[in-house]
């Protein structure tokens, strides 16, 4: 089928890409003109393992273009449309969705023949009927509307896209959503042959785009809820990863996302609860649930530097070592990165701050240094902040951490993710988050 895909961010670049590598002929649009040079050159925009090698045997084989705007939108576009482009966090918490309507406007004008606008974009529910009444009703051509929500996590999305737990279409007519489930068919069948099932959950527009925000809400309901636990465990001397581990095996409650830790940070869990949240109250419902585990995560990244301030009263004189820029491994993505909160906290309390991370895009850190090595970030340093658990900080050695850094040596390991003997063993102080007897030596 041909199929267009507007906006080459993380999600809509993966989508069009491997929509290709199903066979479909699709063309990706951006309105950045930088971004559709580099990919026609077979450079990706962003750090994704796998989407490189796709781009490029994709472009060759003749299914997959990119194309900026600027010739007009008629040409570019196909009987099925995805959007996404991206909706972040407006000031007052909502999802600011400007992007989108200037996407679904220029698409509505454009469009000469039948066909169905697939909206990928995570947009508050209600957003698909105030398109369809705004924009689409009065479009020349007759354009259906489906939301189809992505599940993709950064640094596993190519992955993920081709082995989904879930597709879940929600249209506003059977023939659309038919039409977009046509689109997956060949990934139904690929999944089949391995063996994995596929299931789509087919329903009205406002269930699917509400699907997206419980999903994520949801996860994030989880980090923070083990959070909770964790400090609780710091309280009583339990052990969190013990709990998580006796929690996770009940099937009902799983263990994925029972990871505690500073909390969750991205380009999603952040925007997107608070944007359910603004759109609670927005219709006289106070989400309270959610409320807290917004404020849970907020402070949970904040302590590091509760407890480097207590163990260092003198941290004002103090060299800090930020390990991780990233909000998570394997991307070069530093949106809502717990970072972002303590390389300020930490340079407000007077500590000299060196920051190291090997991928993270360019991120302003103030007066804090961002150094190439990891050694030369600890060079000094009496105190290390684990915020990202990459594997080469994880296997980090300890004991050559212990010689360039300075008295006490103290590792707080934010992701609970190193092994507090190996750290110990180095001659290192351990902190975690709920892990009280693995301070202890
Ligand atoms: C996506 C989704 O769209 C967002 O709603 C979801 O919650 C997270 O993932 P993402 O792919 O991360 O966002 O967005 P971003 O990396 O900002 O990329 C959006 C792309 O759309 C950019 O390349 C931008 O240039 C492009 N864009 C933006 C357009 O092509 N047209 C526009 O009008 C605006
Ligand atoms: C998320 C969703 O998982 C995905 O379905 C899509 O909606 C986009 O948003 P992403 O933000 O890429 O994906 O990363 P994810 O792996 O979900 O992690 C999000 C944050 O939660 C990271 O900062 C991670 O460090 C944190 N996290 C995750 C924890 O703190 N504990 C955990 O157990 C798991």
């Amino acid at each position: 089928m041909q199929v267009t895909v507007v906006g080459t961010g993380y999600v809509g670049l993966v989508q069009g890409v491997c929509l290709a590598e199903l066979g479909h002929s699709v063309t990706c649009i951006d309105i950045d003109p930088a971004k559709i040079e580099r990919l026609t050159r077979g450079i990706s925009p962003i750090y994704e393992p796998g989407i490189e090698e796709l781009i490029t045997a994709n472009v060759a084989a003749g299914r997959l273009a990119f194309s900026t705007p600027e010739g007009g939108w008629a040409p570019l576009l196909s009987e099925v449309v995805f959007i996404a482009v991206g909706t972040p966090m407006a000031d007052n918490g909502a999802a600011d969705l400007s992007y989108v309507r200037s996407a679904v406007d220029s698409i509505a004008r454009a469009a000469t023949g039948p066909m169905t606008l697939v909206m990928k974009s995570t947009v508050p529910p209600g957003t698909g009927a105030t398109l369809q009444a705004r924009f689409l009703a009065h479009a020349d051509a007759e354009i259906g509307y489906v939301s189809n929500p992505e599940f993709l996590r950064e640094g596993s999305a190519v992955r993920d896209f081709f082995e989904p737990d879930r597709i879940v279409l929600g249209g506003s007519s059977v023939a659309d959503v038919e039409r977009v489930a046509a689109v997956y068919a060949p990934l139904v069948d690929r999944c089949a042959a391995s063996g994995l099932s596929c299931p789509i959950v087919k329903t009205d527009v406002a269930s699917a785009e509400t699907i997206k925000y419980a999903s994520n809400a949801f996860l994030s309901t989880k980090i923070s809820f083990i959070n909770e636990i964790a400090n609780v465990c710091d309280c009583v001397g339990a052990d969190i990863d013990s709990v998580a581990e006796g929690m996770g095996l009940d099937v009902r409650i799983g263990r994925h996302f029972l990871g505690a830790g500073i909390g969750y940070g991205g380009s999603c869990f952040p925007k997107d609860t608070r944007a359910l949240d603004f759109i609670s109250t927005l219709n006289g419902y106070q989400f309270d649930l959610l409320k807290a585990v917004i404020d849970v995560n907020n402070r949970q990244r904040l302590l590091p530097v509760i407890h480097l301030a207590k163990a260092l009263p003198d941290l004002h004189e103090r060299t800090i070592a930020v390990l991780g820029l990233a909000f998570k491994p394997h991307t070069d993505d530093v949106r809502e990165s717990p970072a972002i909160d303590i390389v300020p906290l930490l340079l407000e309390e007077g500590a000299k701050v060196r920051c190291y991370d090997p991928l993270a895009a360019p991120l302003d850190l103030g007066e804090a240094v961002r150094c190439d090595t990891v050694w030369d970030a600890l060079s000094g340093a009496s105190a290390a902040v684990l915020v990202t658990d990459w594997p080469e900080l994880v296997e980090l050695d300890w004991a050559r951490a212990r010689s360039v850094m300075a008295d006490p040596a103290i590792v707080f390991d934010g992701r609970n993710a190193l092994d507090a003997s190996a750290v110990k063993a180095a001659g290192c102080v351990y902190m975690a988050v709920g892990r009280p007897g693995a301070h202890r030596s």
